[in-house]
């Protein structure tokens, strides 16, 4: 919902993905107004069906796919037709709410709720028996010595001792003290118009722009329990309390450190990198560390024209917040190779303030969403992560190093090094339906499904020995910065903006959120496939894979297409075959997370259909599955993100409030969190029943 304000400058034209121009012009530099960045002429799903894998091969990854079902999982098969018209017709449905009993609902364990109805509310809207607290706001101190909030005076130096901006990818880890955890954010970007009264964007002063390098990064704030509810509070000036900001130092590790690509005037080495940028989503390591993605960098960057970072869109002149003009490094045309050291995943130790963060080469540059991790079944991990872009690709990592267990400085040393030995893979999809049948509307194909099978194509291998490139061309350094261009070499599949990537801890299935897409099957670009259905995709789609989990060589899976978002009453979406008379309408999923009953938890960024942003959690198998509800909605301008779903609470980063054309710190459009006369802050928020109960039991 975009609301228009008077006055004020914003940048004209349509936006895509039903964000506001100031949101489009910040987060991503106006990513959607650009060409697409990924103009090869790589097969699709469509084009593909007849040719590589064929219906024998594809029987064959089915074949897998029952062995994994029978061996690890309880759940529902991957969406046969037949099972979805059983449990449609075996579906009771329940009563719309219980008003007798605050906080309960009908649903599936753990979304036993009622539903938060679309709503342009400025506030977070929870359900019927539940409360709230804000946890941290932007600016609050974190560190000892830094000051109160003052947004009239703020300072570089107060900032970088504060919760920093914009706060996305959330986790929660045991902090070692009783009745406290500790809280990992991420501060995607800064949105100086929000930040600043009568910020002048053709002229930043040099304060302000190092106001902004300290409001990026991550933070690490050690929370406390309320016993009675599931609240959060902040511990201020604890001792694990961290900030990393856009000058901290990181260590590149993986084969492209050292490497020339990576060398510039301030650091000849190649290996060490101030700061890190635009951290979208990310994950929680099973040693206990954190990953961050690096997403939209290349906005940072000015006079980016040279010719191997043309699939990555750096700004041809100038860039938006005019970071060239305070430090020669965000000038590309002085400093070619600097971009080079951004779009990583990068990995916190968030339980040793003096640690060095890594930037992983070996996990590929690309907008990385985020990185979500699991161990096979002999302990090494496999790491997924979406390349955030439309017509991008999505990826998979498999280490060939175990974890170890123990918390000793040495182990944790060690643990840190497991995503730099191992093969990185790119996704190659292939449907099993006719490409006549994939009619751009949405309309599912004869046998029920969008679905069919896939493999991961591997692009490098690295051992303690060296790295080997299995992509014609390419050194394994060049795969390990240049990915996108690896992925075009060996025809990945083009999807509609991977964003986050999360394992079903339950069945192992994987779920991949496809956000939208408003160019897909539109003039001069590629057309509609399988799973990729839509032209002009406006709500996004939600994939679910079924690989062999558990063991490191699974390099087939079949998939299936879990949601087609939009309103239900469109004949165009689908909620894995539920009844679509009783789901929440939904567009745009971005985050995706599971509560410990294997419900799938999804965050929007982005509502094309006149609602705020929400969160949303629905079934992934048994008679249920498919049932979206609608648990929450935030306020005006607001991205819903980093949901984090305990027993006792859900946690929320509300992103960008207000962040509406035209507003600015005169004109605001939202005041949340607290109330008219102060400046809007983006914050986190913890939700829980009052009643003490377990979410949606
Ligand atoms: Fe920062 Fe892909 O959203
Ligand atoms: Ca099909
Ligand atoms: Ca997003
Ligand atoms: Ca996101």
């Amino acid at each position: 919902m975009r609301i228009p304000l008077p006055l004020i400058r914003t940048s004209s034209g349509s936006h895509e993905g039903g964000r506001s121009a100031l949101t489009c012009r910040f987060r991503c530099g106006d990513a959607c107004f650009h060409e697409v960045p990924n103009t090869t002429a790589n097969p699709y799903v469509g084009d593909v069906i007849a040719g590589a894998l064929s219906r024998r091969s594809m029987m064959r990854a089915a074949a897998v796919v029952t062995v994994a079902t029978a061996a690890g999982t309880a759940g529902a098969a991957a969406g046969a037709p037949s099972a979805q018209a059983a449990e449609a017709a075996t579906y009771k449905p329940g009563k719309p709410g219980n008003p007798g009993k605050p906080g309960a609902g009908s649903g599936a364990r753990g979304l036993r709720f009622q539903p938060v109805a679309p709503n342009t509310t400025d506030a977070v809207t929870v359900p019927e028996g539940y409360g709230q607290n804000v946890v941290i706001r932007w600016g609050e101190p974190i560190l000892r010595g830094a000051p109160a909030f003052d947004p009239e005076n703020q300072t570089a130096k107060a900032q970088a001792g504060q919760f920093g901006y914009n706060c996305d990818f959330l986790a929660l880890l045991p902090s070692g003290e009783r009745g406290r955890q500790l809280l990992v954010a991420n501060h995607e970007y800064t949105d100086e118009v929000l930040m600043f009264r009568d910020y002048d964007a053709d002229n930043p002063t040099r304060e302000q722009v190092e106001i902004a390098w300290a409001a990026h990064g991550l933070a690490v704030v050690v929370v406390e329990e309320d016993r009675k509810t599931g609240k959060l509070t902040a511990v201020n000036r604890h001792h694990l309390n961290r900030r990393i900001t856009a000058t901290s130092e990181f260590r590149v590790t993986g084969p492209a450190a050292g490497s020339d690509l990576l060398k510039t005037s301030a650091d000849p080495s190649g290996t060490k990198v101030l700061g890190t940028l635009n951290n979208c989503s990310g994950g929680t390591t099973p040693w206990g560390t954190t990953l961050h993605g690096e997403e939209n960098f290349n906005q940072y960057f000015a006079n980016g024209t040279r010719a191997t970072d043309k699939r990555y869109g750096l700004p041809a002149t100038g860039s938006e917040r005019k970071w060239e003009r305070f430090d020669k490094r965000f000038d590309v045309a002085q400093e070619p190779n600097e971009p080079h050291r951004f779009g990583y995943v990068v990995e916190l130790d968030p339980h040793d303030p003096t640690s060095t963060p890594r930037k992983h080469s070996l996990l590929g540059r690309f907008k990385h969403e985020g990185a979500t991790v699991r161990l096979t079944g002999d302990g090494r991990p496999v790491v997924y992560s979406g390349d955030d872009e439309r017509f991008d690709y999505f990826y998979k990592f498999v280490g060939s190093k175990r974890m170890k267990k123990g918390s000793s400085r040495a182990v944790r040393e060690y643990n840190m090094s497991l995503l730099d030995e191992g093969t990185l893979y790119v996704a190659k999809l292939t449907g099993d339906s006719p490409a006549i049948e994939i009619d751009g509307t949405g309309k599912l194909p004869s046998d029920g499904e969008f679905d069919g099978s896939g493999e991961w194509v591997p692009l490098v291998t690295a051992t303690a020995k060296g790295a080997v490139s299995h992509v014609a061309g390419m050194t394994a350094e060049e795969v390990c910065v240049f990915t996108r261009l690896a992925g075009d070499k060996v025809g990945a599949t083009k999807m509609d903006r991977p964003e986050d990537i999360e394992p079903n801890p339950r069945t192992g299935k994987v779920y991949v959120a496809l956000t939208n897409n408003s160019r897909r099957g539109t003039a001069g670009n590629p057309g509609v496939d399988e799973a990729n259905p839509r032209i002009g995709n406006k709500h996004g789609q939600i994939l679910e894979l079924t690989e062999r989990w558990n063991r490191a060589d699974a390099t087939k899976f079949a998939w299936s297409l879990f949601l087609v978002a939009g309103d239900p009453n469109d004949p165009a979406t689908y909620f894995a075959g539920f009844p679509k008379d009783k789901v929440s309408p939904i567009s745009c999923p971005d985050n995706v997370a599971f509560d410990s009953y294997g419900n799938l938890w999804i965050s929007t960024d982005g509502n094309q259909l006149g609602s705020h942003d929400g969160l949303f959690g629905v079934a992934t198998r048994g008679p249920r599955r498919g049932e979206l509800k609608q648990f929450l909605t935030v306020p005006t301008g607001a991205e819903t993100c980093g949901p984090i779903i305990q027993d006792r609470r859900v946690l929320v980063a509300v992103q960008h409030p207000g962040e509406v054309d035209g507003a600015d710190v005169a004109n605001p459009a939202s005041t949340w969190p607290d109330g008219p006369g102060t400046y809007v802050r983006p914050a986190v928020v913890s939700v829980w029943r009052k009643d003490g109960c377990n979410i949606g039991a």
